[in-house]
């Protein structure tokens, strides 16, 4: 399989970190995935997309939930062989996203002036696979990523608004490659899109033994779904999941 980018979290960042399920910083790779289920997915995202998209932040236009209004999704969530490669490229063992708000999402960019592209941010969950359904005559819109910490990003981006062209990486997106990247506590954004548009199915995933490792707080969450109605399947999953498997790291740290 082709690999068209591998940088380590190293590479990203340029230090150690210690939040973080690997030391996978982006892995781009050519995709098996079956180009009519693709098709599927796009031609019913653009038919929903007025009713069903929001942008609530991040100047990002996208459908929440993505997998309940496409189910077809689900079948590229579970495709034979897909969290095989993924957890191999990651370095660990990956799980799709539980949280189902954000567990699957589609994005709309350029096409109209009113669907934006992400201003910077460093993203909720921890791993995330982005796969381009349509690059229309695109220009821009590329992932650019801060090479440094996030903080000290953020810190740059409040007092000149704006990041030194020397510490940004820009990866393009690729027609049937995927983007699986861990962009958690690391800045990036979508780069303007100067023509064209990109239609991309985003595909969240976690570690499997350390679902807690995960920046997506509350406030974060309700940003972009003020209805609170995922409250108690967060809750639920912080309850059985995610504190179980933190304690016994604790318990592991202390034999
Ligand atoms: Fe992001």
């Amino acid at each position: 399989m082709r690999i068209f980018e591998e940088m380590s979290r190293f590479d990203l960042i340029r230090k150690k970190s210690h939040w973080q399920v690997s030391g996978l910083g982006v892995v781009q790779s050519e995709v098996d995935y079956d180009p009519a289920l693709l098709r599927t997915v796009l031609d019913k995202a653009r038919r929903i997309k007025d009713e069903m998209s929001r942008k609530e932040h991040l100047n990002l236009r996208f459908i929440r939930e993505a997998h309940v209004v496409i189910p077809e999704i689900l079948e590229l969530v579970h495709y034979p062989g897909r969290l095989d490669r993924l957890s191999r490229q990651a370095g660990t063992e990956l799980e799709p996203y539980p949280v189902s708000v954000i567990s699957a999402t589609i994005t709309f960019m350029g096409a109209d002036p009113d669907d934006g592209t992400a201003a910077w941010h460093a993203d909720g969950v921890p791993v995330t696979e982005i796969v381009p359904l349509i690059m229309d005559d695109v220009v821009g819109g590329e992932l650019q990523i801060y090479r440094g910490d996030y903080e000290a990003g953020f810190v740059l981006l409040d007092e000149q608004g704006t990041l030194p062209e020397r510490d940004v990486i820009t990866v393009p997106h690729r027609m049937g490659a995927s983007t699986l990247a861990q962009l958690m506590r690391v800045l990036h954004r979508t780069a303007p899109i100067e023509r064209g548009y990109r239609v991309s199915l985003n595909m969240n995933l976690r570690a499997r033994d350390r679902p807690y490792i995960d920046d997506n707080p509350l406030y974060y969450l309700a940003a972009d779904n003020p209805d609170f109605k995922w409250i108690d399947q967060y809750v639920s999953d912080v309850r059985s999941r995610q504190v179980p498997a933190y304690l016994a790291s604790q318990r592991y740290e202390k034999a």
